[in-house]
């Protein structure tokens, strides 16, 4: 099996994803909608996202990517170069049984997947608003629009929001 590269991400209208190792926004439909879309699957995150979720999340796996060779989380895989994250996370795929891959984040993580990755699964959130994470520049040139549902609010989500499937153009 060849698994997909999967980024789910949650970014405002510029671009922010995250504030201060946080989210900066209370959107729990996405929260939902990122435990359904990454269940059963490894998952590949950076360092300061891994602990901004304090564990591991359970029934998926978790690939966190460090460059401190000494660093090691209870029930999480450690990898110390986005290679190796690859192969352990290929491999977990193997035993799980999963078609894709997760990238997971924070900023620097869909960066350095950013070439490989095949599909992103993005939340857009309508703000405009402060922060210190950011998703990379897309080159729409690169990737095509499949899907689009405007968010249903709940009364837990503080902001609108759509969800957007992009997939790499391969033509
Ligand atoms: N909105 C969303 O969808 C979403 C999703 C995920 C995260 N976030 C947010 O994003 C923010 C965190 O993002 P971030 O960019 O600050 O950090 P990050 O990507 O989560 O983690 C960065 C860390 O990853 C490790 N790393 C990065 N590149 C590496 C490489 N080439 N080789 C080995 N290790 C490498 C380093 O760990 P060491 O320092 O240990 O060496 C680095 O400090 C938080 O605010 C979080 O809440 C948002």
């Amino acid at each position: 099996m060849n698994p997909k590269l999967v980024a789910v991400v949650a970014r405002s209208r510029n671009n922010v994803i995250g504030l201060d190792n946080g989210l900066p926004w209370r959107l729990s439909s996405d929260l939902k909608r990122f435990k359904a879309l990454t269940m059963g699957k490894p998952m590949i995150m950076g360092r300061r996202t891994f602990e901004s979720i304090g564990r591991p999340l359970p029934g998926r796996a978790s690939v966190v990517l460090t460059r401190d060779p000494g660093f090691t989380a209870e029930g999480a895989h450690v990898a110390t170069s986005p290679a190796e994250a690859l192969a352990t996370a290929r491999r977990l795929a193997d035993l799980m049984g999963a078609d894709e891959i997760i990238i997971a984040g924070g900023g620097e993580i869909f960066r350095a997947f950013l070439d490989l990755t095949d599909v992103i699964e993005l939340t857009e959130v309508a703000l405009d608003t402060p922060g210190d994470a950011h998703f990379p520049p897309l080159d729409m040139a690169h990737w095509r629009e499949a899907a689009r549902e405007n968010g249903l609010r709940g009364p837990k989500d503080e902001v609108d929001f759509a969800y957007v499937t992009l997939k790499r153009r391969r033509d």
